[in-house]
Formats: structure tokens, C-alpha cells, sequence
């Protein structure tokens, strides 16, 4: 009998926790893109099932896996029986197909944006974002990772296999009712998700491998790093490749930024230790620290009852098995070449302040507004004009802080409250965390290549509850009097642009030789050759009329060049 029980207990010693293999997406690839948004149910919990919404299937999406300069078609299908939006997070990309609020996908109705890639390797993702139902659209389970490649990333040593050594990792929480019911506005988001899958674990290779880290949450701030303390690299943030890779043993992640981080875990062979969030170290004033305020005041309903809130959580068990075959062995210490504009080259400064609507005690539960403005569906708050480079200044005077997110664009970060961002922060990004209590963040950047007199861009809060409740904006990027007369990348400058059969490159770069090749929209090189500073023309009378793209052999961006003859 005593053995009997000793067994029981031993059983269910070894069975608890409860465990499941960490849920990677399929992944869609080339120039046509099914996503079908419908309803679903999962079983997240014994008992009653949970009513969830997925893109092609029951929870989350597939991830979509682009290439640089290659032209795609997103046909997406709603079959939610409501109207929604697909938006793509981080991609930059006409205002027409941008999915934001304006752009709804009736039900039963098919929305089908054709357009370039233009991004550089990094890693996207997509969501619904339909106004004041962008956080019940996403809590319900509709989010999805994009990966996009570009010759560049695929030169460097670094993981890049799918499922085998780069994993993708959409990190959630969310609150369930008594029922096992997603409840969409609740502090009680008690259920930590990676992936979509609870406890979750994972068998990696004892190798180096990369996660790509996307904060997917409403409004929870998680603060990555490893049991242990392990040391990893940060090889990317929102909008790319760093410099080269950044040492760190915490990455903290605002809801919808993302960061891609490697970890050598031939180091660990054999053992087992998890992904965590060390919420503990956070200050306050963060969703996810002890006190959501700075002061003990301000509280948010349930808040202090979440035991996530202010202490250190798992995300994911990483157990290390064997390596895979022709792992990566060392990787590369010098990533992608970066030029941020300068803040002496910008054209118009605004400032944007956050502002609580209601002062007091309750003030950190919003609703927040920009420049005292409620937003307004139909109200364009900035004109911009085509090309500028500018710089904004958010400045949050709100006791929480806020994440910041624009479309269109990337932008890099001049200053944090007046001090220059570290080096993990001083990439390609869309998304910054900005502090609280007066916290300003300046960041840079120039308005390119899309212009619309009719579609919006937005920018927004991306805690998702702040967004729906009016912590948003919008701007139309005017389109210029005249066609463009001249394209400039990196101290290279083309004209005239539309071309009719030859350009003259300015070279502010090399006194030499310098090789340049000439792409189509297909990636396919179609001329290649040598200019000088005396020798500066380049002939395209071989080629059709169309859009091609100009690359200088010291330059990682590139030139459009439209040639119509
Ligand atoms: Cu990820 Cu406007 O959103
Ligand atoms: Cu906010």
C-alpha cells in the first residue's frame, strides 16, 4: 500500500509540471500569400474549450518567409464574421497596403495588397488593427511572425534554419474567465504563452542557435534573459541587423518590438534551464514591474493580484540535445553597415506629448491622448512632406511607460532622455519604449519612397488597450509637386530619375573605382560595371523600361532607379 501511494506520488512528481512542446508555426513562402482569418477553439486548459480567433488555423498565424525586392500578393480572407484589418507590423510599404484601421476587410471579403519587398532582413510580424478592436482581434489569437531575407543577412554566419536552429517565439500573456474564456481587458493575464502553447518546452541543438523574440502581448514588458544569467548576442532589433552583435544577459521588450539573439548552447549540452522574464528587476512605472505607476497610488483594478507582476517567470524550458548536422560554428562580428541620418540633415522637428485625459489616482488607466488631441478617424494630424527627414520628440508625461510605434517607416533613436541609445538600441527600429514621468525619446527619420494624398499612416501607443482607447495619430506623406529628380543613398546620388537611357551617379564616396551592379524587381543582376568621379555615366540602353535597382559595392542600401524610354 505505502509503496503503491509512494509510486502515485513519484508519477505525478515526474508528469508535474505539466509540459508542451513549444508550437512552431508552418511557414508560407513565395509571391502568393493565402491567409484565411477565422474562428476557432483550443484546448488550453482541461475542460471547457476556448473560443480563439487564427490565421489559418485556431490560434495565431503561419510565419511568412520573404525575400528582399521580391514582388507579393497577400490574399487575405475574413472569415471572422466581423470586419477586421491585417496590418504589417514593421513593413514598409504603400499606405493603400499598409492594413491599418482605414483599410477594412469586410466579412466574407477577400483583400488582396500587391506589392515590393523592400525591407531589409529583419523580422516583421502581422496583426489585425481595426480601430477599437485591435486588442480583441489580437488577445482572441491573430498575430503572426515575418521573416525577410536579404543577401546580405544570408552572407554572415548565423542560424538561419527554420524550426532547426531560428526559432521563431511570439511571447503573450492573457486572462482567462472562470469558463476558459480569453477575457480581452483584464490586469489578470496570468497565463504566460510562447508561441501559443502554455509550460512550454523546447529540445534545442547544443549549438548556436537564434530566437527571433517578438513581445506580442497587449500590454505586458517582458525582461529576456536566461537562467543563469547566460550570456547571449543580440544580433537584430525591429527593423534589422545591427552593427554587429551586442553581449547581453537582458533584452527588455515593449509590446510589439521584437529582437533576434543567439545563444550558444553547445555550452550547456545535456542540460536544461529556461527562457525567463525578469520582471523583479524592473522599475516602476512599467506594465510588468511591482507598480505599474511610479507612485504606490496609482494602480490599475487586479494589477497587484497578478503574481506575474514585479517577479521573475518563465517563458519557455529550453533542453539541450544533440546538435543538428553542419551547425553554425562562430558568428560573424560584423553584421550590416549603418548610416542614420543626421540630426543636422533634418528638415521639420515635432514634438508629440502623452498626456493622461483624466489627472488623479486613476490617471494610469487612461485613456491617454497625443498633444491633447482624442484621436479622430477622420482627422490627419500631420501633413508630410514627401522625402523629409525629421525628427520627433515624444515626450510622456503619464505616470506608465509607453511603447511608440509609427508605420511606414524605421527610424533611428538620437537620444533617451538625453543620453544616446546603447548599442542594442542604436539599429533599424519601429517600435521605442518610451520611460515615464517626463521620459523624451528623440528618434530620426526620413519619409520614403510612398506617398498618398488620401491613405493615412498611423502612429500609436502599442499597448493595445491605450490604442484602442485613442493613444493614436495619423499623417498623409504628400506627394511631391514635381516627379522625382534625384534618388540619394549614402553620399550617392542619381539623376535625372525617371531616367530615359543613361544616369549620372554623384560620388561623394570614392575617389577610384567603384563597382556597381544594376538588379531588376526579380533580384535578377541584368548590368554590372565600374564608375569613377570623372567617369560617372551609366548607360541603360540595353534595358526595358522599369524599375531597377542601383548597388554600389561599399553601400548595403540601394538606388531606385525608374527608367522609362
Ligand atoms: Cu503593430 Cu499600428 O501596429
Ligand atoms: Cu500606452
Amino acid at each position: 500500500m505505502t509503496r503503491l501511494f509512494l509510486t502515485i506520488f513519484l508519477l505525478s512528481a515526474l508528469i508535474l509540471p505539466a509540459q508542451n512542446p513549444l508550437f512552431i508555426p508552418d511557414t508560407l513562402t513565395g509571391s502568393n500569400i493565402n491567409l484565411l482569418l477565422q474562428n476557432g477553439t483550443v484546448q488550453f486548459f482541461p475542460g471547457q474549450i476556448t473560443n480563439t480567433m487564427g490565421a489559418n488555423g485556431n490560434l495565431l498565424g503561419p510565419t511568412i518567409i520573404l525575400n528582399r525586392y521580391q514582388q507579393v500578393t497577400m490574399n487575405v480572407t475574413n472569415m471572422l464574421g466581423e470586419p477586421s484589418t491585417l496590418h504589417w507590423h514593421g513593413m514598409h510599404v504603400a499606405p493603400e497596403n499598409d492594413g491599418g484601421p482605414h483599410v477594412v476587410i469586410q466579412n466574407n471579403t477577400t483583400w488582396s495588397p500587391s506589392f515590393q519587398v523592400l525591407d531589409w532582413a529583419s523580422t516583421p510580424w502581422y496583426h489585425p488593427h481595426l480601430h477599437m478592436k485591435t486588442n480583441e482581434h489580437v488577445q482572441k489569437g491573430i498575430a503572426g511572425m515575418i521573416i525577410v531575407r536579404d543577401t546580405f543577412e544570408a552572407a554572415l554566419s548565423l542560424p538561419r534554419r527554420y524550426g532547426i536552429d531560428d526559432f521563431p517565439l511570439v511571447v503573450q500573456t492573457k486572462a482567462f474567465d472562470n469558463n476558459n474564456q480569453i477575457v480581452i481587458e483584464s490586469a489578470l493575464d496570468t497565463t504566460v504563452l510562447a508561441n501559443g502553447t502554455t509550460k512550454a518546452f523546447l529540445n534545442a541543438p547544443a549549438q548556436f542557435v537564434r530566437f527571433r523574440l517578438l513581445n506580442g502581448s497587449s500590454e505586458r514588458y517582458y525582461n529576456f534573459g536566461f537562467e543563469g544569467n547566460k550570456p547571449f548576442q543580440m544580433i537584430a532589433s525591429d527593423g534589422g541587423l545591427l552593427t554587429a552583435p551586442v553581449n547581453l544577459t537582458r533584452i527588455m521588450l515593449a509590446p510589439g518590438e521584437r529582437a533576434e539573439i543567439v545563444i550558444d548552447l553547445s555550452l550547456y549540452s545535456g542540460q536544461s534551464f529556461g527562457l525567463m522574464s525578469f520582471a523583479a528587476e524592473f522599475p516602476n512605472g512599467i506594465y510588468g514591474a511591482a507598480q505599474p505607476g511610479m507612485g504606490a497610488g496609482q494602480q490599475i483594478p487586479n494589477y497587484t493580484a497578478n503574481p506575474l507582476n514585479g517577479s521573475n517567470f518563465k517563458v519557455l524550458d529550453i533542453n539541450v540535445v544533440t546538435p543538428s548536422t553542419n551547425p553554425i560554428t562562430f558568428i560573424s562580428n560584423q553584421l550590416v553597415a549603418h548610416n542614420p541620418w543626421l540630426a543636422a540633415q533634418a528638415d521639420t522637428t515635432r514634438t508629440l506629448t502623452f498626456s493622461p485625459v483624466n489627472m488623479g489616482p486613476t490617471a494610469i488607466q487612461g485613456p491617454f491622448v497625443i498633444n491633447m488631441m482624442p484621436f479622430d478617424m477622420m482627422m490627419i494630424n500631420y501633413y508630410i512632406p514627401f522625402e523629409n527627414t525629421e525628427i520627433w520628440t515624444l515626450v510622456n508625461q503619464t505616470p506608465i511607460a509607453h511603447p511608440f510605434h509609427i508605420h511606414n517607416v524605421h527610424f533611428y533613436i538620437l537620444d533617451i532622455n538625453g543620453v544616446p541609445p546603447p548599442p542594442h538600441l542604436a539599429g533599424r527600429k519601429d517600435v521605442v519604449h518610451v520611460p515615464s514621468g517626463n521620459g523624451t525619446v528623440r528618434f530620426i527619420t526620413k519619409f520614403e519612397d510612398f506617398h498618398n494624398d488620401v491613405f493615412p499612416y498611423m502612429y500609436h501607443c502599442h499597448m493595445l488597450t491605450h490604442e484602442d482607447d485613442g493613444f493614436m495619430g495619423q499623417f498623409i506623406v504628400q506627394s511631391p509637386e514635381i516627379g522625382i529628380e534625384e534618388r540619394k543613398s549614402n553620399g550617392f546620388q542619381i539623376y535625372p530619375n525617371p531616367s530615359t537611357g543613361w544616369i549620372n551617379v554623384k560620388n561623394e564616396v570614392s575617389f577610384g573605382y567603384l563597382e556597381y551592379s544594376l538588379t531588376d524587381v526579380f533580384g535578377k543582376v541584368v548590368q554590372e560595371g565600374t564608375i569613377s568621379r570623372s567617369q560617372n555615366r551609366i548607360s541603360l540602353e540595353n534595358l526595358c523600361s522599369g524599375l531597377y535597382f542601383l548597388r554600389f559595392e561599399s553601400d548595403s542600401n540601394v538606388l531606385k532607379v525608374h527608367l522609362t524610354h
